[in-house]
């Protein structure tokens, strides 16, 4: 604790990005350094787990101290060590639940494990103050799903995809249109140039009731038009794009609108509709949502790009409010390749 702020170390390495950072109670982000390994897995077209475990044990060490050295923090200034628990990779999650432990261990302070899912959750309190409750559109690589975010530990799952992530269809996608992973920045620079009525996708379970997704179908559905334009001209690729994009916005539109009239009926004091996760980056798909929200006399929140995609920050942030309520861990946690928002408590 210095001059009566708390302040958090948080480590994520729970995918391709070896990340620290250094975040006080009073919201201030001291620093936040992020190493990503695409470079590594770029050769495999996907994140490779065995290379990102060592690649994330190689540096671990020199990331943490530089996200110290950055935020002008000795480690005997630190109230409390965070680090990614699961759900992702486990060779990397152990990795920065061990560095974690380590320095709590020799520092005597607290150690705490943070939910992945749970860190994007509470990113929009983190950079717009929002309240409780709020509604969650959590749109990342392995995820798509609508929550409400009650408190801390605390969600309530309204609907989310039932086949693929919205990602992993943006991804396998921007793949066979020749692009490396991640698609979903190509993707939307190309869309800028194309025509996004140039190709009629399918929208699976539009206009229906609740708020499930799914993309196995569009996935299948562009891979097979890809595939009939085997000369893939730029013009046909920034047409696609742009199609495939306004595509996913009208999916997510309609679904939030549906998703928000579940949320306020059963917490009608929401006015927020925050949306998180590296698909969250997205500006076209922003504004999409934001529509969809002001329809519904909602604000839409969403993280600045940099803190929508995997970094530090957002683990030493929800590292902050849990000590806030004294909710650490145990050194006998186990790092959890699986952690559903549902299953909060259980640590
Ligand atoms: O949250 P994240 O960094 O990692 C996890 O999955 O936890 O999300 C990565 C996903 C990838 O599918 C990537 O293609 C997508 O976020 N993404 C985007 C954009 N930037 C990253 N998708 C669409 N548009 C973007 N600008
Ligand atoms: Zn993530």
């Amino acid at each position: 604790m210095v001059h009566g702020r708390m302040i958090i170390l948080g480590i994520e390495s729970s995918c391709d990005e070896t990340s620290a950072s250094v975040v006080t109670g009073n919201k201030e982000i001291l620093s936040n350094i992020v190493l990503s390994q695409l470079q590594e897995h770029r050769a495999y077209g996907g994140v490779v787990p065995e290379i990102a475990a060592r690649s994330h044990l190689l540096h671990i060490e020199s990331i943490v101290r530089k996200a110290l050295e950055d935020a002008q923090i000795s480690l005997e200034m630190i109230d409390g060590v965070a680090a990614a628990g699961g759900p992702g990779l486990i060779g990397g999650v152990i990795v920065g639940v061990m560095m974690a432990k380590g320095i709590a261990m020799g520092r005597n302070i607290p150690f705490i494990p943070i939910n992945h899912l749970e860190a994007h959750a509470l990113t929009a309190r983190l950079t717009d103050d929002v309240p409780f409750p709020y509604l969650l559109l959590l749109i990342s690589g392995g995820h798509c799903q609508f929550l409400i975010v009650e408190d801390i530990e605390n969600y309530t799952y309204l609907g989310g995809t039932i086949d693929d992530a919205i990602g992993e269809c943006i991804d396998k996608t921007a793949r066979l249109l020749g692009f490396n992973y991640p698609g979903g920045p190509i993707i939307e620079q190309l869309a800028m140039q194309g025509d996004p009525n140039a190709f009629n996708l399918p929208k699976p379970l539009i206009r229906q009731e609740g708020c499930s997704f799914s993309f196995s179908g569009l996935k299948t559905a562009a891979r097979k038009l890809i595939l009939e334009n085997n000369e893939q001209s730029l013009t046909f690729k920034e047409d696609f794009c742009a199609s495939f994009q306004k595509t996913i916005g009208e999916i997510l539109a309609d679904k939030g609108k549906n998703a928000l009239l579940m949320a306020l009926e059963k917490k009608p004091e929401i006015n927020t509709l925050v949306v998180a996760g590296g698909v969250a980056a997205n500006q076209y798909l922003r504004n999409c949502l934001t529509e969809c929200a002001q329809m519904r006399g909602i604000s839409l929140v969403a993280p600045p790009q940099a803190l929508c995609t995997d970094n530090g920050a957002m683990i030493a942030w929800a590292g902050v409010e849990h000590l806030e309520k004294g909710l650490i861990g145990s050194l006998s946690f186990a790092p959890r390749p699986r952690w559903p928002l549902e299953d909060l408590k259980i640590k």
